[in-house]
């Protein structure tokens, strides 16, 4: 069976340290959509480790790691993720596949999400500018490039016609291209696919369904989070999949019936990178606090994130969104000297009123050293019930810290 992994709130929860941790349960570890917008962080044995392309699970023995066919991937930074955990001993080649159904994100692709955004003022996303959204509109306008389509002989004349029309939005965005920058992606492309067609390309589909078959677990390991979904995010400021649980069907080959558990996986407060609404928000001292003391910096990017207070109806709307059957609560720490935490419990219905605050005691407590979950502080421990209530779901894992070490499970 296949229990699906998600974010529930604005991505960065720490969706990458749970499958670091939860890996061991399974045989396969496999992402289904996004592409390297995504930068999940592991933390153990004092080291820290950024992936944005390659599975969580990659850093366990006797996991294989699947990118799959939901995904777009861009092969250089695939091929720099896989040349630094070579310099650390750690040869990624081994328990990696890829399906040939992915697609390809090419150099001209972040040009066109740089000229897109750069045309839209005010009223940009915030993307990554790691081409994400071009590539997914290119699947859908089905002009795309699969990874597969390195194996053909006409590969390098489908390339030459992808970035022509390429080079028709840019200049309809108003954008000139600088040719000699065009030139250095494009040497670097080509570099990386010769590199590519070494790797394990494969029908990914057929494998994982065959290892259900076989009785293996499989976890899918969901990118973004579910309020940047293209359909139930906060659209248009969203990211171009589907973030969702239901995104794993469709973004690795498996039908709704192989789907067992849904984990999801939240903050013990909010943030948010990019643009667009965040009703929790805090702009003032209390932000930055959260801010300085969460390290709230993206992993991808490094933009500072916005932070704010836990916001109850909208973890509501995703966990029914994705049919979440536990939940991890992340960085609960992170609340260690706050006197009291605000959680938003409801959002008033007339535009403009303010939102419904209930503040929880706090715990003013080191939590970072506990290894169980009773022996954390009282009020951590009613936080915890409190939000188990509210959304009448199980919470699995508390995380007090980065560090694989730091996971208390509930029970
Ligand atoms: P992801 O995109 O969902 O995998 O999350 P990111 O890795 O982008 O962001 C989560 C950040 O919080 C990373 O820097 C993690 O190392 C860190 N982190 C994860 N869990 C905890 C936790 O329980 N406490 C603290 N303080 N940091 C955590
Ligand atoms: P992980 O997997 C947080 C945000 C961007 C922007 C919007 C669209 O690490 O949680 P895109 O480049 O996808 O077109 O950007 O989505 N965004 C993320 N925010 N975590 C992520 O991934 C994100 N991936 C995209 O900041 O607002
Ligand atoms: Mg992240």
């Amino acid at each position: 069976m296949v229990d699906v992994l998600v974010g529930l709130q604005w991505g960065d929860e720490g969706k990458g340290k749970i499958v670091d941790v939860l890996a061991p349960r399974y045989q396969i570890v496999a992402r289904f959509q996004g592409g390297p917008n995504a930068g999940h962080t592991l933390e153990f044995n004092g080291h820290k480790h950024v992936l944005h392309q390659i599975p969580s699970g990659i850093f366990r023995e006797n996991v294989l790691n699947v990118i799959g066919n939901g995904v777009v991937l861009d092969p250089v930074i695939l091929r720099q993720e896989i040349d630094k955990l070579a310099a650390i001993g750690v040869d990624a080649t081994r328990n990696l596949v890829i399906s040939k159904r992915a697609q390809l994100i090419l150099p001209s692709h972040k040009l066109v999400d740089k000229a897109s955004e750069e045309s839209l003022g005010d009223d940009k996303i915030g993307s990554t500018l790691k081409g994400i959204g071009p590539t997914y509109q290119d699947k859908t306008g089905r002009v795309g490039l699969r990874v597969g389509d390195i194996l053909l002989p006409d590969f390098d004349q489908r390339y030459r016609e992808a970035v022509a029309r390429h080079r028709a939005l840019i200049a309809f965005h108003g954008a000139t291209i600088d040719e000699a920058q065009l030139h250095l992606l494009e040497e670097a492309f080509f570099s990386a696919t010769d590199f590519l067609r070494t790797l394990r390309l494969a029908d990914t589909e057929l494998l994982l369904n065959d290892a259900i078959t076989d009785g293996k677990r499989i976890l899918a390991e969901g990118a973004q989070g579910s309020l940047l979904d293209v359909d139930f995010g906060t659209y248009p400021f969203v990211t171009s999949s589907t973030t969702l649980s239901a995104g794993a069907c469709t973004g690795l080959g498996v039908a709704p019936r192989r789907i067992a558990d849904v984990i999801g996986v939240f903050k013990a407060y909010c943030t948010r990178v990019g643009s667009g609404p965040f009703p929790t928000e805090l702009h003032g001292d209390e932000g930055e606090r959260l801010r300085r003391l969460g390290h709230e910096f993206g992993s991808t990017t490094g933009r500072p994130r916005r932070c704010g207070w836990l916001d109850l109806p909208l973890l509501r709307y995703a966990a029914m969104l994705n049919g979440v059957s536990e939940l991890c609560m992340m960085k609960a720490d992170v609340l260690d000297e706050f006197a009291t935490v605000p959680v938003c419990t409801a959002h008033p219905v007339e535009s403009g009123a303010a939102l419904t605050f209930a503040e929880q005691p706090g715990w003013l407590h080191t939590t970072r050293d506990i290894d169980t979950f009773s022996a954390l502080p009282e009020p951590l421990q009613a936080y915890t019930k409190f939000i188990e209530n509210a959304t009448a779901l199980p919470i699995s894992i508390v995380s007090v810290g980065p560090d694989r070490r730091s996971t208390l499970l509930v029970k």
